[in-house]
């Protein structure tokens, strides 16, 4: 409808649509708490804790936008700590909530970051990260918007490139002052013959016919970063870009390309959206994102914490990187390339394993801010057999969808699966607890075989695996723990 509306009004430069973009921020889809635990539970078996947690902090983003305003600078986010074994699907939770947050989300890992000072990425990146992201969503979202009218702008230009002489004769007319009535004449039958050539050339346009055609382009230098400008490090940290500085100072030249008109058509498609939204606007818009629903995820926070009986030197960086994490977490300014960023509304969820270390061991500060704690538990082989089985990505389901590649239907029978498991969570026990990790270990050992033999040497249609083959794979393995503590 939108469209239809502004084809009309088509006798100039069309503004950009700003006001159905405006809402985008609150008329997105957003999930009950238990739609979201029913997302996850389609990805991640049992946690229920863990899942409810997030799911209500993930909620209240949205109900805290709905607050008045004197009231909703008040609620604060219910950061999250998640504290669970290796590999009980504290990173996959992360995964999954990223893709149903409907909002900026980054997963950053607490080990790669040092202290303000040292070598490295220190903390407030992830939030010009973030930031970036927002941005990079937002432009996104706005060229989805103009679409249809840049690829309409983009083929006018074609046509005018293509066609110099119906653009000239068409447009020519108000300069030459008076015309005998014969010249006008002459000069509407030209125009007639003019539009009616142009609009045969949009139809061969449209369906393509043209594209293999050359065609002259005058670029600006915008299209071709020829010059990359490398900074000192530092810089790039701070998201000043030297490019933008000096990018700006030089003139800009444009240089003439030849190029066929399906090149053509993606330059000047992406010059044309660009003309069409409104960056500032864009910036605007998802710093504000950024600000009321961005979600970072730190995980492996349990590698930033102290720990007893450790020595003095890499634990004293480590507390710095916590202390630098802080006024983050608390709330506080950060100054990216667009603009300043407040991080008081960012809602921040931590996980770790805690093995050598316990949660106590985070400076008290860092602990207060992430007041709410959840515990995933570790897997046994219920759980497992649930895992190779029930998830849309189930490990079961990957193996069997590599097989039909080859035109092979690969099934397990059900014990199959049960013994899988159940060896899994004994080697858990025995060697050292890996959670689900230790499926894919397992699966890969049984599957080994298959997986080179196919297709040279096994040629079939259909392959079961049964108890037995199971336990023929496994067996010999399993019983020798220095094999297993190898191989599995
Ligand atoms: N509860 C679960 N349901 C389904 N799959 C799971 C579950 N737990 C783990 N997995 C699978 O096991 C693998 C490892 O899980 P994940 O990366 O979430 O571990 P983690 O808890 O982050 O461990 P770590 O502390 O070592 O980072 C993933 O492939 C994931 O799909
Ligand atoms: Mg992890």
């Amino acid at each position: 409808m939108e469209l239809l509306k502004e084809e009309k009004n088509q006798n100039g430069k069309q503004k950009p649509k700003k006001n159905i973009a405006k809402n985008s921020i609150k008329e997105i889809k957003q999930l009950t708490p238990s739609q979201i635990v029913e997302e996850l539970d389609k990805y991640i078996i049992g946690q229920d804790n863990a899942k409810k947690s997030v799911a209500i902090a993930l909620r209240n983003r949205w109900r805290r936008q709905h607050v008045g305003d004197s009231m909703k600078d008040e609620i604060m986010p219910n950061n999250i700590i998640m504290i669970g074994p290796t590999g009980v699907g504290k990173t996959e939770i992360a995964r999954r909530i990223s893709k149903l947050a409907n909002a900026p989300f980054i997963k950053v890992e607490a080990s790669k970051f040092t202290e303000v000072g040292y070598v490295g990425r220190d903390v407030e990146s992830m939030i010009r990260e973030l930031t970036d992201l927002s941005v990079n969503i937002v432009k996104n979202e706005r060229l989805k918007e103009v679409e249809l009218k840049a690829a309409e702008n983009t083929d006018e230009r074609i046509l005018d490139i293509l066609l110099p002489q119906a653009k000239k004769t068409s447009n020519g007319s108000a300069a030459t002052g008076e015309v005998s009535e014969a010249e006008k004449i002459e000069k509407a039958a030209q125009d007639g013959i003019n539009s009616q050539t142009r609009e045969k050339f949009r139809e061969m346009l449209k369906k393509g016919l043209l594209d293999k055609r050359m065609i002259e382009l005058d670029l600006s230098s915008d299209n071709f970063p020829m010059l990359q400008v490398l900074g000192p490090v530092g810089l790039e940290e701070m998201g000043i870009n030297l490019n933008d500085i000096f990018g700006n100072m030089m003139p800009k030249k444009s240089k003439k390309r030849k190029l066929s008109v399906a090149e053509a058509r993606k330059v000047l498609a992406q010059e044309e959206s660009n003309k069409l939204i409104d960056m500032d606007a864009v910036i605007k818009d998802a710093v504000e994102k950024v600000e009321n629903s961005g979600i970072v995820f730190i995980d492996e926070i349990d590698k930033v914490a102290g720990g007893q009986g450790k020595s003095q030197g890499p634990d004293v960086s480590r507390e710095g990187v916590q202390r630098d994490l802080l006024p983050i977490v608390e709330g506080s300014t950060i100054i990216t390339k667009y603009g300043p960023v407040r991080s008081d509304h960012i809602l921040f969820i931590a996980s770790g394993a805690f093995h050598t270390s316990k949660p106590s061991d985070l400076i008290p500060e860092l602990q207060g801010r992430f007041p709410i704690r959840v515990e995933l538990n570790s897997l046994g082989k219920e759980e497992f057999y649930k895992i190779l089985t029930q998830p849309e990505n189930a490990l079961l389901k990957q193996y069997s969808a590599l097989m039909s590649s080859e035109g092979i239907e690969l099934s397990f029978t059900e014990d199959a699966i049960i013994e899988i498991a159940k060896t899994a969570a004994e080697v858990n026990e025995q060697v050292e607890n890996i959670g689900a990790r230790r499926l894919h270990t397992i699966l890969s050992t049984v599957l080994e075989e298959i997986l080179f033999e196919v297709p040279d040497r096994i040629k079939k249609n259909k392959i079961e695996i049964t108890k037995k083959y199971v336990n023929d794979k496994l067996n010999a393995i399993v019983k020798n723990r220095d094999l297993s503590r190898y191989i599995l």
